[in-house]
């Protein structure tokens, strides 16, 4: 039979394995390679790498911590970044229907999922997407361009932040 110190040393190891259970999973633990230190603003682009009206897509690459296991370099998203009137401009590429990926296409961008289509600033021109493309903050510092990525709620016609 095992002495009270023992028992007492289990007792703890026993709460602190499931007090850490408690932690909620998938938590993002830092943005990389590209983190600007703010959360959510990504530094995505030189602003050189922009061409007028013509989007470049830039995946949202972070460490993301599910339990015990980091997983290096995740896909949470991705953006689409072209200059509009001289000045960066940045859509969500998720379509604000159900969040299929959209391409940019002749005249715009369109959701191949149940074909919706928007003009070339993400104006929704057709189909079941509910609202625009979602635009993102951008701003320049030293010829660098951030983006606040943020993720909408999708399959309604309003604007409301899940998260970035
Ligand atoms: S997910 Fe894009 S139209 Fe349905």
């Amino acid at each position: 039979m095992a002495d009270d110190g023992s028992r007492a040393g289990r007792r703890a190891l026993l709460v602190a394995v499931t007090g850490l259970a408690a932690i909620p999973c998938a938590r993002l633990i830092g943005h990389a390679p590209l983190d600007s230190g703010a959360r959510g603003w990504l530094r995505l682009a030189n602003v050189n790498d922009l061409v007028e009206s013509q989007p470049k897509r830039f995946a949202v690459i972070v460490d993301r911590k599910d339990g015990w296991v980091v997983e290096k370099g995740a896909e949470i998203g991705a953006v689409w970044l072209f200059l509009q009137g001289g000045k960066p401009a940045a859509l969500s590429a998720s379509c604000p229907h159900l969040g299929c990926g959209v391409q940019p296409t002749e005249g715009g961008f369109t959701c191949r999922c149940h074909d919706s289509k928007f003009d070339p600033i993400g104006k929704r021109v057709y189909g079941t997407a509910p609202r625009d493309l979602d635009a993102l903050e951008t701003r320049v510092t030293e010829g660098e361009v951030f983006v606040r990525f943020v993720r909408f709620r999708a399959g309604i016609k309003e604007r409301v932040e899940v998260g970035g």
